[in-house]
């Protein structure tokens, strides 16, 4: 019997964000706007508008793009810690989301709220006992961000292939694994481990629907696995390209290099006339997986395709060739 793999893809997460896969793209910091949300969205996917960096009517302005090219689910990621969460919510809720994500903080300060509008939220979490409090706060699943993800990382250092499986051990909502996810080994790797969703953010910076400029991109299609670097280890840890930035960073105290990364800022990687030497550029360790810089409808449909055949090889190398 030919496995029905478009079965397999119907779960508990993709039920929660009203997609066909869950495959969620990762929010991405003044780069997972409207647009790119949207061809995420549209290939069936969860696209998301990343809160952080917007004032109100920004946020507003993405979400109403993104609405303009997909009738398909679109979701809000909030940093809790930030004074505009409450504000942020506000709009998604407004602009008719019905799943947000949320990060960085405990997502007990918009439970009430979220609820009361009737959404369903997933939060992110880098360790079980974040994972545990969330579940309590009454989340509907969280996001096990493994250290290897671009972008902020949790200061435990736990990496995704140790964190799914002791999260999906210790929670009952469902479980979605993030950072070191690039291609289709990937999600099945995640599910073999317990997920029942990915969320992929480095994969996407090297897209054509990326907003990122074009420096950046080439350098995440070229860099290596060896060609990220830990910045802000003490205070805020976030997996950024090496570049001349990072290497000066690299030869300093600790306390004095996070001085460096705040004074700098973290957005520098958006201005187009900006300097890859000098930037602050987002990536994960996965980066040395991406070859090239495809559109949105090329990486997912290979992602999803890949899938069938690796599920096929699997089946046919544990349990022989299957009668047909
Ligand atoms: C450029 C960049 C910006 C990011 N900004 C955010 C953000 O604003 N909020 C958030 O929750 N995660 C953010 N992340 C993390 C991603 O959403 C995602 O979880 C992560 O990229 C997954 O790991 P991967 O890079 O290995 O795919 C960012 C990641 C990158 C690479």
């Amino acid at each position: 019997m030919p496995v029905d793999v478009m079965a397999g893809w119907r779960n508990r997460v993709s039920s929660i964000l009203g997609t066909e896969y869950p495959i969620l793209l990762g929010p991405m910091r003044l780069i997972t706007l409207g647009e790119l949300a949207a061809a995420v969205s549209k290939c069936g996917g969860f696209g998301q508008v990343a809160a952080s960096g917007l004032e109100g009517e920004q946020l507003r302005n993405e979400l109403v793009k993104a609405r303009g090219l997909t009738k398909r689910p679109i979701g809000v990621n909030i940093p809790v810690y930030r004074p505009n969460a409450v504000e942020a919510l506000e709009i998604a809720i407004e602009m008719g989301v019905k799943t947000v994500t949320t990060s960085a903080g405990n997502p007990a300060r918009l439970m009430g709220r979220i609820r009361e509008a009737g959404l369903k939220v997933l939060h992110k979490v880098s360790t079980v006992e974040m994972a545990k409090k969330a579940e309590v706060a009454g989340v509907d699943g969280v996001i096990a961000t493994g250290f290897e993800a671009g972008g902020h990382v949790g200061r435990e250092q736990i990496t995704t292939m140790c964190l799914v499986p002791q999260l999906v051990d210790a929670v009952k909502v469902p479980v979605i694994a993030a950072g070191g996810i690039a291609d289709a080994r990937g999600i099945v790797a995640a599910f073999a481990l317990g997920a029942e969703g990915v969320e992929m953010g480095t994969r996407f910076l090297a897209t054509l629907e990326c907003p990122a400029p074009s420096f950046y991109k080439e350098r995440v299609r070229d860099a290596m696995c060896d060609e990220t670097f830990l910045l802000g280890k003490e205070a805020m840890p976030i997996r950024v390209l090496k570049n001349e930035v990072t290497a000066r960073v690299a030869g300093m105290e600790q306390p004095e290099a996070d001085k460096v990364i705040i004074s700098k800022g973290d957005a520098s990687y958006v201005q187009s006339g900006g300097d890859p030497e000098t930037a602050v550029m987002p990536c994960g360790q996965s980066a040395g997986m991406v070859k090239e810089i495809a559109s949105v409808q090329e990486v997912f449909s290979r992602l999803t395709g890949g899938v069938d055949s690796i599920l096929e090889r699997l089946g046919q190398s544990f349990f022989g060739r299957r009668e047909r």
